[in-house]
């Protein structure tokens, strides 16, 4: 069944996709790996719109896709399977599809370290590739997976740092009860080892929307790819007013305050905030969830942002729906969901 996928900018790819193939592995399979994570129609991160053609569409999260979003024609490419020639419009330029796989790097474990309760920053140093290269080049908000030692599976974790020329790749990681990266960071991860990581991948990232402002709403870890965000917003000097505030649930679980200070240090204009949804009595800044902060900050805004998400679902959804009531067009928000394996 032939499918034609075309890009933001206008870029055409055709292949054919066999029958009980979804679109996504048909595509991964003609040599053009599109952004995805979970894969199992979950996360949302592969989601695109169908111009024209048949297709079934495979069980999948309505929190990936709302009703609403399947009925105007929106589909996952991990669930989409066709029934017929079909055309898809996908979100993202053609800068986002990995021509020939997906890249595969060795990476040394430089540092880990406890950041706050049940949450490790990691950094690798990516070795040298074939030809020599020692660079690490990636778009901020973008992911890699990094294989779990002695096992064939493989963890998605988005990059908190940005593209540069030492191969650096810094990571911040929840750890979770029994989960195979979790345990293996727990117990066997020490400075030295050598992981296997796949990337850079997914689109989630920095959009060119003029001079609107750019707000950051992150729930936990979800603040990563958003600091990578900001942080290459401070290296290349945007001039977007930016703000970003940033949920837990606890004030134990609260990191990276140091790193968006240096972040405000350097870039005019941006702000951040950090609010606990259940305070202990020492805490003394604002209560509640990312989504209510945000709600009051949209209250008072001269002009609707840009809106960029990423966190565990429920606080992703949260925040959407809060912007939508504001009156924030659903074109100006953009989202990564954050889900345990
Ligand atoms: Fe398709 Fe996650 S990759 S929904």
């Amino acid at each position: 069944r032939p499918v034609t996928l075309v890009t933001s900018d206008g870029e055409r790819l055709e292949f054919g996709c066999a029958p009980g193939r979804s679109v996504l592995e048909a595509a991964a399979e003609a040599g053009a790996a599109l952004p995805a994570s979970c894969k199992q129609g979950t996360c949302g991160s592969c989601h695109a719109s169908v111009a024209e053609g048949d297709y079934e569409l495979g069980a999948h999260s309505p929190a990936a896709l709302p009703p609403e979003r399947r009925a105007a024609g929106e589909v996952l490419l991990c669930r989409t399977f066709p029934r017929g020639p079909l055309s898809v419009t996908l979100p993202y330029d053609g800068s986002r599809i990995l021509r020939g796989g997906i890249p595969r790097r060795q990476a040394v474990i430089v540092a880990l370290e406890t950041v706050a309760c049940e949450t490790v920053r990691l950094e690798l140093r990516a070795e040298p590739t074939e030809d020599g290269g020692t660079d690490c080049q990636f778009d901020p908000g973008q992911f890699v997976e990094l294989q779990v030692p002695g096992h064939d599976a493989k963890r998605a974790y988005s990059l908190a740092n940005t593209g540069n020329w030492e191969g650096r790749m810094e990571f911040y990681i929840r750890l979770r009860p029994g989960g195979l990266f979790s345990t293996y960071l727990r117990e066997r991860a020490r400075p030295g080892q050598t992981l296997t990581a796949f990337g850079p991948q997914g689109a989630f990232g920095l959009r060119e929307t003029g001079l609107r402002p750019r707000w950051f709403v992150a729930g936990g870890t979800g603040l990563a790819p958003l600091l990578s965000m900001v942080r290459h917003m401070a290296e290349w000097q945007e001039p977007q007013p930016a703000r970003l505030l940033l949920g837990v649930n606890t004030e134990e679980e609260v990191f990276g305050t140091a790193e968006l200070d240096a972040v405000a240090a350097e870039l005019p204009g941006f702000s951040h905030r950090v609010c606990v949804w259940r305070p202990g009595p020492s805490w003394q800044g604002p209560v509640g969830t990312p989504a209510d902060l945000l709600a009051a900050d949209l209250a008072e805004a001269p002009a609707a942002p840009d809106i960029y998400v990423c966190g565990p679902p429920p606080m992703v959804d949260a925040v959407v729906q809060v912007a939508a009531r504001a009156g924030v067009p659903a074109e100006h928000v953009f989202y990564e969901r954050f889900l345990p394996t």
